[in-house]
């Protein structure tokens, strides 16, 4: 097949844009806050950290080097670099994590844009905090509304990638992610300072080590993953569209760290508020959406705040969702040879069984238990918490012990364009601590020591 045309991202900021808008998303404003407060806060945000530098920037900088090494959606970069053995295999475990992370996040999605909606038409105001629960409780397991609103959100994917990579992509991300960083500081500044605020920063930033458990660590490299996403491929597959000339390792600081600081300051708009209206910090993935409106009703021109707010969040969960169908439709486009247009739709179309699925846990489907999961759940848990860590563990000890040092220091350096003096430091890292710590967070994660 020819690639000698393929898309590529015209600028710096175009990479850095379309790799961090696939990064921030529902996962540093939703996931993030809701699972560190069901283990049990500042210890759990340590942890997440430490394994955020140590283990997620080599994941990212080693799919970055594969993928633009390979010029090749996973599936198919695993072949031209291994030709003849089994590596192909992390490929296909990254389409299928594609599948269920976007099935349950889409359906996310459709929860913001239903709060978009409420706070369009003033659905939100004169309630309590007591009340938005209620709200909340009642539109998520009382009609076919999650439903549609998912598959609204699937609509809105598939129209995108189907337009192509530097049409689809780039031109969102680069004007609106930073228009959300402004509005989260507002947010954080009216959170802190409701009364009892205190106590949400005690609770986010002291950590109390008694509460780190092997499940609390699991869940932190799990979190890692999904919210820099790594582990399934995806930044395999924008590593393909970087030019030779950009500089994989900055690249992938600069949208580490920017992740990562989005979530903070998630962290810091919401638990103060969630101590100073009594809301119980480990409800669960219902947590934002409980507490969010009512900071809301406490802000002057919270109206507006509240509208653009959910917009930016529905947007930012776009620019997530588009480079997770990116990757089943890079597949079956390089793969199938199916033309762009088909594999969205297919894909789309598979998908969304599954997310209906996935929506429909608190309601019509409430009484399906797997393992004492939800499908809701069992989407959620074992994508993150799993898939992508076992693919990250692969990822690393492909790019440390099979890819050759001539490549990888070749596409770090794009061929000796730049000097890469932390490369011994990164062999290093990729070759063992990455992958013996996340075999060791397995190892504890099933009560082994
Ligand atoms: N990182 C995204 C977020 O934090 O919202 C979610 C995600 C996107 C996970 C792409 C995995 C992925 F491959």
């Amino acid at each position: 097949m020819d690639l000698t045309n393929r898309d590529s991202f015209g600028s710096k900021f175009g990479v850095i844009a379309a790799a961090a808008g696939s990064a921030i998303g529902l996962g540093n404003i939703w996931r993030f806050p809701y699972v560190l407060g069901a283990n049990g806060g500042g210890a759990f945000l340590l942890i997440y950290l430490i394994f955020v530098v140590v283990i997620g920037i080599p994941v990212m900088m080693s799919e970055f080097v594969i993928g633009r090494s390979a010029q090749r959606n996973p599936y198919g970069a695993f072949r031209i670099l291994a030709p003849g053995r089994p590596w192909y295999l992390v490929g296909i475990m990254g389409v299928a994590a594609a599948f269920m992370i976007l099935a349950f996040y889409a359906a996310v999605a459709g929860w913001t844009m239903e709060y978009l909606y409420q706070s369009v038409v003033n659905g939100f105001s004169g309630k309590s905090a007591e009340e938005m629960s209620t709200m909340f409780d009642t539109f998520r397991s009382g009609s076919a509304r999650p439903v549609i609103w998912f598959l609204v959100f699937m609509v809105m994917t598939s129209c995108i990638v189907m337009a192509g990579i530097q049409k689809g992509i780039e031109k969102y991300t680069k004007v609106l992610m930073p228009v959300l960083l402004l509005l989260l500081i507002a947010l954080s500044i009216r959170s802190l300072t409701l009364p009892g605020a205190g106590e949400g920063l005690v609770f986010l930033f002291k950590p109390d080590f008694s509460k780190i458990t092997g499940k609390v660590v699991l869940e932190a490299l799990g979190q890692a993953f999904f919210s820099l996403s790594i582990g399934m491929g995806t930044l395999i597959t924008y590593g393909s569209y970087i030019q030779k000339k950009e500089r994989l390792g900055n690249t992938a600081v600069s949208v580490s760290l920017t992740d990562t600081f989005i979530a903070v300051l998630a962290g810091v708009a919401i638990f103060p508020a969630v101590f100073a209206f009594s809301i119980d910090p480990a409800s669960g993935e219902d947590l934002v959406f409980k507490t969010l409106p009512v900071i809301f009703q406490q802000m002057p021109g919270g109206y507006f705040f509240s509208l653009i707010f959910f917009l930016l969040l529905a947007v930012a969960a776009l620019t997530s969702t588009i480079s997770v169908l990116e990757v089943v439709v890079a597949n079956f486009t390089e793969e199938f040879q199916f033309g762009r247009r088909k594999a969205t739709v297919l894909a789309a179309l598979a998908i969304s069984v599954l997310g209906i699925f996935a929506s429909g846990s608190w309601s019509w489907f409430k009484e399906l238990d797997i393992f004492g999961f939800s499908v809701f759940e069992l989407l959620d848990h074992t994508s993150a918490n799993y898939m992508l860590p076992l693919g990250g563990f692969f990822i690393v000890v492909f790019v440390g012990w099979f890819m050759g040092k001539p490549k990888v220091s070749g596409e770090l350096s794009s061929n000796g364009m730049f000097p890469v003096r932390y490369y011994p430091l990164f062999l290093f890292i990729v070759r063992f601590i990455a992958p013996i710590a996340i075999a060791l967070v397995f190892l504890n994660s099933l009560g082994l020591f």
